[in-house]
Formats: C-alpha cells, sequence, structure tokens
C-alpha cells in the first residue's frame, strides 16, 4: 500500500538527514523543507547514496508563511510533519535571541496554522532534555520538573512545547508527539551522512573527532571536579540512527490512531550516562586512535548530570535504543575519515 507523503523541516541537517533514511526505508515519500543555514545540498546525494531515493527537496525558510504554502500547494497529500527546523546553538542563543525565538518559534508557529487546513494528521517536534535543566535526580522520566531555561534557545523548546498544547487543547484538529532528544551522537554507519557542524565545534564528539584527526590540537575536558565518579560531566549519548527511528514509529502512531491522546511526550535516551573522560576512553577504546585532551575549568552553564529513563517510549513505542557506545564512536570516526578524503575536514 501507498504510503502517506511526510514533510520533513530541517531534512537536511544532522538529525533530519538520518531521519529521512529511515522513513524512506519504511516506503514513505519525503519532501523536505530547508534554508541551509546549517546544512548543504550535497546532504541529499548522501540521502540517496543510502536509499537510492533522492527526497523531493525546497530550499525555503519554515519562517515564511507564503513559501510553506506553496509547498503545501506543490506537494498535495502529506499527512504527517517531522519538524527539525531550528537553530540550536546554546551560545549563540544568548548572544542573539530574537534571531532564536524568531527562528524556532515562528517556524512552529506556521506549521501548526496551516496543517489543520491542508490536513495533516500529525507533527512530530524535536525538544530537548534541556528542558529539565540540572535534574534533583537521574534517570530523569517524562514527569520531571521543568526547570527555568538557563538560554534561549532551551526557553524556546519550553515554549513550542506549551504552544503545541495550547494548540491541540484547543481544538486543532491533528495529533502531536514530542520527543526529548538526550545527546545525538555519531553518523550512519556508511558515512553517507554526518554531523557537520559550522566553524568552531561546541559539542564534545564533534570537537573530539577532529582532534584526533589532527584539526584541533587537544580537547579541552570541562572539569573534572563534578559530584561524578570520575569527576566530569555525565550525560546520555544517544546514537543518532536509533534516535531516527523513533521519528518513524512516532509518525505511524499518529497517522494510524493509534493512541487515544492528541499529545505524547517521550524522552529518547538510552539510560546509560557517560562521562566526559568515559567517552574519550571509549573512542580510544572503539578505534584504536588517541584524542590528546586536558583538563581545563568548567564551561558556564553546564548541567554536572543527566540521563533519562527511556521506558515509556521502551513500552509505548516499542523504541529502544540498540548501537553500543563503541560502534557509535566508530561510526562518528568514519564519518571524520569520509570528511576528510572529501577534503571538507
Ligand atoms: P541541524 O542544525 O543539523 O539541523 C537543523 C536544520 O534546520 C538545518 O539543516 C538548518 O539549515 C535548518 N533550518 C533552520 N532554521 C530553518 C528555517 N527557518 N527554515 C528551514 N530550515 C531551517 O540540527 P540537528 O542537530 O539536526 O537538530 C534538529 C532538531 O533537533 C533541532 O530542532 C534541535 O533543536 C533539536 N535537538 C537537537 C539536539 C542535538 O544535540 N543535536 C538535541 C536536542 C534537540
Ligand atoms: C557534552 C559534555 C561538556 C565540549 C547541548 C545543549 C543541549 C542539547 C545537547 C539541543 C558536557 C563536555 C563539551 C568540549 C567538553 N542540544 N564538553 N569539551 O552541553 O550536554 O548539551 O547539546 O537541545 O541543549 O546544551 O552537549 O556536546 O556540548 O557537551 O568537555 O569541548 O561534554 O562540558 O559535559 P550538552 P555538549
Amino acid at each position: 500500500m501507498k504510503k502517506d507523503r511526510i514533510l520533513v523541516t530541517g531534512g537536511t541537517g544532522y538529525i533530519g538527514s538520518h531521519t529521512v533514511v529511515e522513513l524512506q526505508k519504511a516506503g514513505y515519500p519525503v519532501v523536505i523543507i530547508d534554508n541551509l543555514s546549517n546544512s548543504n545540498r550535497e546532504v541529499l546525494d548522501g540521502i540517496e547514496r543510502i536509499s537510492g531515493i533522492r527526497p523531493d527537496f525546497v530550499e525555503a525558510d519554515c519562517t515564511d508563511l507564503n513559501a510553506l504554502k506553496k509547498l503545501f500547494a506543490d506537494y498535495p497529500g502529506i499527512k504527517g510533519i517531522i519538524n527539525f527546523a531550528a537553530s540550536k546553538a546554546v551560545g549563540e542563543s544568548v548572544e542573539k535571541p530574537i534571531l532564536y525565538y524568531r527562528n524556532n518559534l515562528n517556524t512552529l508557529l506556521n506549521l501548526l496554522d496551516l496543517m489543520g487546513p491542508n490536513g495533516v494528521k500529525g507533527i512530530v517536534f524535536s525538544s530537548s532534555c534541556t528542558v529539565y535543566g540540572e535534574p534533583d535526580q537521574n534517570p530523569v522520566t517524562e514527569q520531571s520538573p521543568i526547570k527555568k531555561a538557563t538560554s534561549p534557545y532551551g526557553n524556546t523548546k519550553q515554549i513550542s512545547e506549551e504552544i503545541i498544547t495550547d494548540v491541540i487543547t484547543s481544538g486543532a484538529p491533528f495529533k502531536s508527539v514530542i520527543l526529548r532528544y538526550f545527546n545525538p551522537i555519531g553518523a550512519h554507519p556508511s558515512a553517507e551522512i554526518g554531523e557537520l557542524p559550522n566553524g568552531v565545534p561546541q559539542n564534545l564528539v564533534p570537537y573530539l573527532t577532529q582532534t584526533a584527526m589532527g584539526i584541533r590540537k587537544e580537547l579541552s575536558v570541562f572539569g573534572d571536579d563534578y559530584n561524578t565518579p570520575d569527576g566530569s560531566c555525565i550525560r546520555d549519548y544517544i546514537n543518532v540512527v536509533d534516535l531516527a527511528k523513533a521519528h518513524v514509529i512516532a509518525v505511524e502512531r499518529m497517522l494510524n490512531d493509534a493512541s487515544e491522546d492528541k499529545i505524547e511526550i517521550f524522552n529518547l535516551g538510552t539510560g546509560l550516562g557517560t562521562s566526559v573522560l568515559g567517552l574519550i576512553d571509549a573512542f580510544e577504546r572503539s578505534t584504536g586512535v588517541k584524542v590528546p585532551h586536558k583538563i581545563v575549568g568548567r564551561r558556564a552553564g553546564d548541567i554536572e548530570k543527566v540521563w533519562a529513563d527511556p521506558s515509556h517510549a521502551n513500552n509505548v513505542l516499542g523504541w529502544k535504543a540498540e548501537t553500543s557506545l563503541d560502534d557509535t564512536m566508530r561510526s562518528a570516526w568514519a564519518w571524520q575519515l569520509k570528511l576528510r578524503e572529501r577534503g571538507i575536514m
């Protein structure tokens, strides 16, 4: 049976591109909208090399309501949306709050506005463990308290969750699945797509692989005096392909009306906490490549430790993070090697 068309906003980005591949594998025709503000057109080639299918692509900005209206007219029959499009650099959001509020919130508002008139049944929203701030207790469940956001970026995720809730509570004719990602890392095992940060990476794994490659001199470990077993911060690092697969299940759930609930929220993590030093170890062990690193002071605003209780997603979605940390580290390294081979990095 022919499957319904899915609109993926931000689909040439890191998580979006991996999700497009999984949607295609499950038989969904995909149309991507992306303004290429943090990705590039070549990602479409990578997707096509993996799946054999080139997704439809519209280069446009989701904050442009007319461009979105035209997209719905040009690509009829869109039944589901996955909204990845957002600006995501925490530090930049502190410097440019208006850009972050405008981009992330107007994108969401435009999509919600057009869903009803276009007969879209549901929207999957990319939220973040950042909504839990520094948790009182780990692991965090979906019922753990939401803490005041410490950055405009984090605040856009909290406000977006509230906007979705208000719109659906007001009687909008569609559903939503809100996915709170922990720390997505790694790349597709084919090394055809992966994370391509702009400039100096702010996140741990791209900085680590670039250091291992010799692009950066050494990795700074931000603090070893935290209240954790080895003193470095703890996160829940989730493989990006595992993460992508959860989106296909979420879409299916909305399209098939599998749940009575019009809004559902799921943590997407492994349930395992890994320290910064533990992650460096895992990389060195699994790839045999050394990462020069030194301990420096704490990074302002860092959370000491957070990891997920993913049992709600495990039980209700039938989804589980499956890829080992070692395999994930190997995939991140294979992607870095591919970038070198192609002369990109
Ligand atoms: P990414 O920057 O790689 O992908 C986002 C894509 O959206 C980019 O291709 C960018 O060009 C595009 N985009 C941004 N604004 C747009 C607009 N107005 N119109 C059209 N396209 C636009 O980021 P990612 O890591 O793939 O993250 C995807 C989503 O997941 C984001 O909403 C992000 O906030 C969320 N998230 C990411 C992480 C993470 O650590 N990567 C964690 C939690 C949540
Ligand atoms: C991970 C750990 C650092 C770089 C961010 C956002 C969050 C979410 C995920 C979107 C921390 C340490 C890092 C380095 C280091 N994104 N580190 N040296 O901070 O958990 O979360 O991405 O929603 O909102 O804040 O991720 O990869 O930056 O850091 O020691 O050069 O690595 O201190 O403990 P973080 P990260």
